[in-house]
């Protein structure tokens, strides 16, 4: 088997067809996608649909998979939904309601588990029902933004550790964790310049849960972690996917941001299931 591969900007991402993704894959079409994920960062395989049971499948060849916060109604399993129908009676949840208010973090640039001890290597995110307009994710590479530093930013940069907390971030649009859920996640702690192990490229792990610079004040950490989100969001090439029913995404958080756009959430139903890969390469800080 050989891959088709089509870049979607000028420095990240890839189109992947002429692989079957749904069914068991050999180890060496593993082996090529994986190295194609190294380097591109987010991949796309068009016409894809799968079930529960087959996204676990693909997911788990990346390595462990999280369990879900208990935030998320799909909280404890393998999956992360991201929806606006509920999951025990498939009607549309009311706009008033405080799950839909949750969901509206999403709409900040991130990288999905930055707040866990144990960070995310990958998410899986497949499209089950999609809205007829709106709705896409957009996504940018910390790589590339890394790559655009220059030197002075870059050895400024090199030692200084990130807080990432889940708590903040919902903070940020309104969204009051209570206080077991605040224990459930406790504040992490990782190096802001990351290395990916297999190419040596860096990249930056900043994004909505980025809350301060150990050792700077809080605001002068912001202020920096703020400009840095600025230089990847606005002036890097950004891949907005609008997502067609089947499709599979996979975006490595170790050096990409994305985000969740509007769609007609009145109207509309959105179902999508996540699977987050853990990173257990990484050296985290652990105080
Ligand atoms: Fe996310």
């Amino acid at each position: 088997m050989s891959l088709n591969i089509k870049p979607l900007t000028s420095t990240f991402g890839a189109e992947i067809t002429g692989v079957d993704i749904v069914s068991p894959l050999a180890d060496d079409d593993f082996a090529a996608i994986r190295s194609v994920f190294e380097v591109h960062g987010v991949l796309y395989f068009p016409d894809q649909p799968m079930d529960d049971d087959q996204q676990v499948a693909f997911s788990d060849l990346f390595g462990p998979l999280e369990r879900t916060v208990s935030t998320n109604p799909a909280g404890g399993s393998p999956f992360a939904r991201q929806s606006n129908i509920d999951i025990e009676t498939g009607e549309r949840i009311p706009l008033d309601d405080p799950r839909m208010a949750y969901q509206k973090g999403n709409y900040l640039w991130h990288a999905d588990s930055t707040f866990k001890t144990v960070p995310s290597l990958c998410s899986v995110l497949s499209a089950r029902e999609v809205p007829p307009d709106g709705g896409a994710t957009e996504f940018v590479s910390t790589a590339a933004a890394y790559d655009a530093l220059d030197d002075e930013m870059k050895v400024t940069l090199e030692d200084l550790v990130v807080e990432h907390d889940f708590a903040y971030s919902r903070q940020r649009t309104g969204f009051q964790l209570t206080d077991t859920q605040i224990a459930e996640l406790p504040a992490a702690r990782h190096r802001l310049v990351r290395v990916n192990p297999e190419t040596g490229r860096k990249s930056l792990m900043i994004g909505a849960h980025a809350k301060e610079i150990i050792g700077w004040p809080l605001d002068k950490g912001q202020a920096l972690l703020d400009d840095l989100l600025v230089r990847a969001t606005e002036n890097q090439a950004v891949y907005r996917h609008a997502w067609r029913t089947g499709d599979v995404l996979v975006w490595d958080n170790r050096a990409t941001l994305h985000r969740a756009t509007v769609f007609d959430a009145a109207r509309h139903r959105r179902i999508m299931q996540r699977t987050t890969v853990s990173d257990m390469d990484v050296e985290y800080e652990t105080n």
